[in-house]
């Protein structure tokens, strides 16, 4: 829910961390601030050199912290953050980073604290003057405490082993100005190593085009970094040996690339990472599909009896339609779970359960604390993640990249057509076990492989889009309606524009109108219907006929061609014929651009929208 930066080096630290909270922005952006231990400089008053920590904090955007610094401030070791407020409203008092009393400690933080009250009464008692509302501003001062006996990293984890929660920290002092510490707790931390040079962040798009090779931090585990590198640990101080992962990606690849916006970029991108989600993993010949992160599992994965896929938001709709294809296909018995409604649960899994996580940035805190349940409890955990190491992809047993490259818009569109792609991929390869024909599973690897075409063709409908878009861009009501395969498309329609165009809007299931929801129909409101040449289309056409008969408007994604559509409905997209479950992969785009054409005529900050966070990593 936050960005965090650190550096530690040779080069102005505020380079590296403002161009770091730029590109972690998308995690969190109603204040931001940075921390840098500036060089000795001669105090007036005892004639001593010292070092001090400069501290500079903004309400608002990272843009607005870097007018506020208005060039450099001194110094080579510095930390940083771009907030998602959790305790107390954005504010400049509530930004971090945060310090103790006498201003010699710093630190930054993303999670949540989850027993500050206590610990700030205690500490106000002792007379401690707290600035901010936050949790976060508890560890300053329970650092102060400590490093009145002791030294920084021992004050660092005797601090640490009084916070109840989940956090990813990072801490300097200018009492021990040659150390730069961090600690991880259910919240990402990354470690870049540069020549020379250390960076730290919550994920790796932060650093990327400054590091080659990163370190993940892992649950319990701290980091010592100073001037001959770093060191990892656990809580008791015990070394531990870490992987140096290769970093493969490019600076350039979080550049809007000539597009207004992330997320329009991000639209576009979908037939090349569909395609790049397929790459080397279809068998046409078998009508198969070859899944090597699965490898180790496979014989395993005969005797499953059962699916649940846990995911939040967007993945949770595509888990939907995955259920849909998993059981026509593949014939497992499928259900999907909120995760955040799962974890709660008392779930009976066992030994036969595969638990399936589907997450784009694989930092989901309830789909991580769902697949936690799930291993507890013996199931097969299959993680469905997108990003390469992050947390979730490292929880699960096994799992399939979706190799969509960094999603950063908020709203989240190649992802779901990613995650879409490899659920294809997973009945192909589960059912084909299970009595999928030859020539079914062909078929299907035949239909994959075109989807990128045809998902070049709707988009080119880009334009015809924004005109609806310009039309209806006023309009306050909608409701998304689809059956069977396209109901989580309705659904995922529905959540693009609340999320970007802040518009109230409802999926509901097309055959549940008639149970209550049609009483909202009238010609203020727009039904946005699903409705593609498939098993249930002659429902859905009565369903279209139900609405338009009580005066509502009806814009249509239908199958190119069908003209009983335009006769009836006010408004139709077309999308090119395809076979039933893969539907969704060309029905999404056109509610995609629709959502974000809406919300550049309502003029709001589309990739950034209000109140939301990329990465959802508190619960
Ligand atoms: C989707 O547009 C939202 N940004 C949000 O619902 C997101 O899908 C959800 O938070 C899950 O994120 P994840 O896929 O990274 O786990």
């Amino acid at each position: 829910m936050c960005g965090i930066v650190g550096y530690f080096g040779k080069r102005p630290a505020q380079d590296f961390l403002l161009e770091g909270l730029k590109r972690l922005e998308y995690r969190g952006y109603d204040s931001a601030g940075v921390a840098v231990l500036q060089n000795k400089i001669a105090n007036r008053k005892n004639k001593k050199d010292e070092i001090l920590i400069r501290t500079v904090k903004s309400v608002g955007k990272v843009s607005e912290l870097e007018k506020k610094l208005n060039g450099k401030i001194e110094g080579v070791i510095g930390i940083a953050h771009t907030r998602w407020a959790t305790h107390g409203k954005p504010s400049e008092k509530n930004a971090h980073p945060h310090t103790d009393c006498g201003g010699r400690v710093a630190v930054v933080h993303n999670g949540i604290i989850e027993n500050y009250r206590e610990l700030k009464d205690v500490l106000e008692k002792r007379g401690h003057r707290f600035r901010s509302e936050t949790d976060t501003e508890v560890i300053a001062h329970l650092l102060e405490v400590a490093m009145e006996k002791l030294p920084f990293e021992e004050a660092f984890v005797k601090t640490l082993k009084q916070l109840k929660g989940a956090y990813g920290i990072v801490a300097i002092s200018a009492k021990d100005p040659g150390v730069m510490l961090a600690a991880r707790l259910s919240s990402p931390l990354v470690l870049g190593i540069g020549s020379g040079e250390m960076f730290i962040a919550s994920d790796v798009s932060a650093m990327m085009g400054d590091v080659k090779r990163v370190v993940y931090l892992d649950d319990g585990e701290i980091t010592v970094i100073g001037n001959d590198g770093y060191v990892v640990k656990t809580f008791s101080h015990r070394k531990r040996e870490k992987e140096e992962l290769a970093l493969e990606r490019d600076k350039t690849v979080a550049e809007h690339r000539g597009y207004p916006h992330f997320m329009l970029k991000e639209i576009f991108e979908q037939p090349k990472s569909f395609a790049d989600a397929l790459r080397g993993r279809l068998l046409p010949d078998d009508g198969m599909a070859r899944l090597g992160g699965l490898r180790t599992v496979a014989k395993r994965l005969r005797s499953i009896d059962r699916i649940i896929i846990v995911s939040c938001g967007t993945s949770y709709h595509s888990a939907l339609t995955g259920e849909y294809m998993l059981e026509e296909y593949a014939g497992i018995p499928t259900e999907v779970e909120m995760a955040s409604e799962f974890r709660y649960r008392k779930p009976l899994l066992d030994k036969k359960t595969a638990v399936i996580a589907i997450s784009q940035s694989g930092e989901t805190a309830d789909t991580l604390a769902a697949i936690r349940e799930a291993k507890e409890k013996g199931a097969l955990t299959i993680g469905i993640v997108n990003v390469v190491g992050s947390t979730i992809a490292r929880a699960t047993d096994v799992g399939v990249y979706c190799h969509a490259g960094p999603e950063i818009s908020v709203a989240s569109t190649k992802a779901f057509t990613s995650q879409l792609a490899i659920l294809s991929l997973l009945t192909l390869y589960l059912g084909r076990q299970r009595g999928l024909s030859l020539v079914m599973g062909q078929r299907i690897v035949r239909e994959l492989a075109r989807i990128p075409k045809h998902m070049e063709r709707v988009l080119a409908q880009a334009k015809d889009i924004r005109k609806l878009a310009k039309k209806y861009a006023k309009q306050e009501h909608y409701l998304y309606l689809g059956r069977k395969y396209n109901f989580p498309s309705a659904l995922e329609g529905a959540l693009k524009i609340k999320e970007i165009a802040y518009v109230p809007a409802q999926g509901y299931p097309t055959g549940e109108m008639k149970h209550g929801p049609i009483a909202l129909i009238d010609p203020s409101v727009v039904s946005v219907m699903v409705m593609p040449r498939d098993s249930v289309y002659e429902k859905n056409m009565s369903g279209m006929e139900e609405i338009l008969a009580r005066g509502g408007k009806v814009l249509a994604i239908a199958t190119d061609g069908d003209a009983a559509i335009v006769r009836k409905a006010t408004d139709v997209i077309f999308i090119p014929k395809t076979l039933e479950m893969l539907s969704p992969l060309l029905a999404v785009l056109p509610l995609q651009l629709f959502a974000y054409y809406v919300a550049v005529e309502r003029g709001y900050d589309i990739d950034k929208p209000r109140n939301l966070a990329k990465s959802v990593t508190v619960e």
